[in-house]
């Protein structure tokens, strides 16, 4: 089992220690090969993805990914920027299942900016296509408007799109997905203005028919942002595309408290993986040794559930989580009066501790 770990800038270079941690704890045979990635390697390589990183990541079963970014780099071309490393990734190795679960644990209730009745309990699960949409789509860039408004003044366009098979595949997904849970799947679109959309949700009711024991509903995505803080617990699947993902997914990790808890798995056709925290590089924080680990080794966790079929040593680790968490154990992001305030360092320790008991 071969695992690319690309921790690339900000906080990732501690939480994906600590991850790499909890991995060496477990007694498997997992090789671990470490790239950069983002920022990181435009300083060492002047490219945010190397070529060599990108070969590391296609030929292992699985990546684990800290996250890219800073502000410093605002003002490269986007070709270089961070973030390309990340979305080149997932266009290469056609990564275009994005999961990610919003779960509240229950001793995080307090730490959400909602009525705990509203999110005790939540399990979602956000399916965010991740190879489409506006973020991919041709043609894109700047010229001199011809028509419009404001004729022979610059202007910027990107494209939205998305092909039957690329919203067919992703729906089976969602649909089996719902399976394994509660057998509902909202689709979010915005099919009252986007012809992309009408087409989105046409073809994710085709597919519905094939799984008539899974409940299909429909929303707009201004509606689902609001139903999402409004009453959170009625969704049990949600699949949408990568823009409305991108944001809906945010908005979702936040009714569960922290951002700094939430895993996900960017999945390709043959169940190879590239797994990272929802949250960012968090560049403001980096180097202090309080980001929380947490969400990194729940990735770490997914990637052993469904790239190398260790479901056991994925079950140890999440129950390990769930006994720091039980013994009071909080890194700042989640820290609350009596609790016990730890570091990157002591929260990933204590997991490792706690593994040992399962
Ligand atoms: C995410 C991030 C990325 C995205 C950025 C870093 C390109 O926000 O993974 O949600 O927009 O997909
Ligand atoms: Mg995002």
């Amino acid at each position: 089992m071969k695992i690319a770990v690309l921790p690339g800038d900000g906080i990732g270079t501690e939480i994906v220690a600590e991850a790499v941690k909890v991995l060496n704890a477990l007694d498997l045979k997992l090789e671990m090969e470490t790239a950069l990635v983002g920022g990181a390697a435009y300083e060492a390589h002047g490219h945010p993805l190397p070529e060599a990183t990108l070969k590391l990541a296609k030929e292992a079963d699985a990546v684990l990914f800290g996250a890219v970014g800073d502000w410093k780099y605002d003002k490269l071309d986007r070709a270089l920027r961070p973030e390309q490393a990340i979305l080149g990734l997932r266009k290469n190795l056609g990564l275009f299942a994005n999961l990610r679960p919003a779960i509240c644990y229950e001793q995080l209730v307090g730490a959400s900016s909602l009525k705990p009745e509203l999110i005790a309990g939540l399990d979602i699960l956000i399916i965010r296509e991740l190879t489409g949409d506006i973020y991919f789509g041709q043609p894109r860039g700047r010229r001199i408007a011809s028509d419009g408004l404001f004729p022979g003044t610059e202007e910027a366009f990107d494209t939205m799109r998305y092909s039957r098979p690329e919203i067919e595949r992703i729906a089976h997904v969602a649909f089996q997905a719902a399976r394994q849970r509660a057998k509902r799947v909202t689709s979010v679109d915005k099919a009252n203005v986007l012809e992309t959309f009408q087409f989105w949700k046409d073809v994710v009711t085709e597919v519905g028919q094939q799984y008539p024991d899974v409940a299909l509903d429909h929303m707009y995505v201004d509606n689902a942002a609001m139903q999402l803080v409004r009453d959170p617990k009625k969704f049990d699947v949600v699949v949408t595309g990568n823009m409305f993902g991108d944001i809906l997914s945010d908005e979702a990790s936040m009714l569960t408290g922290s951002i700094g808890m939430l895993p996900s798995a960017s999945l390709n056709a043959s169940k190879q993986g590239l797994y990272e925290p929802s949250h960012g590089s968090a560049p403001d924080i980096a180097g202090k040794g309080i980001a929380n680990p947490l969400a990194t080794i729940l990735s770490a966790a997914m990637m052993l559930r469904f790239s190398l079929n260790q479901e056991a040593a994925a079950e140890r680790i999440e129950a390990a989580v769930k006994t720091v968490l039980a013994q009071g154990l909080r890194t700042a992001d989640i820290f609350s009066p009596g609790t016990t305030r730890v570091s990157t360092f002591e929260m990933g320790a204590a997991v490792v501790r706690a593994l040992s008991s399962y």
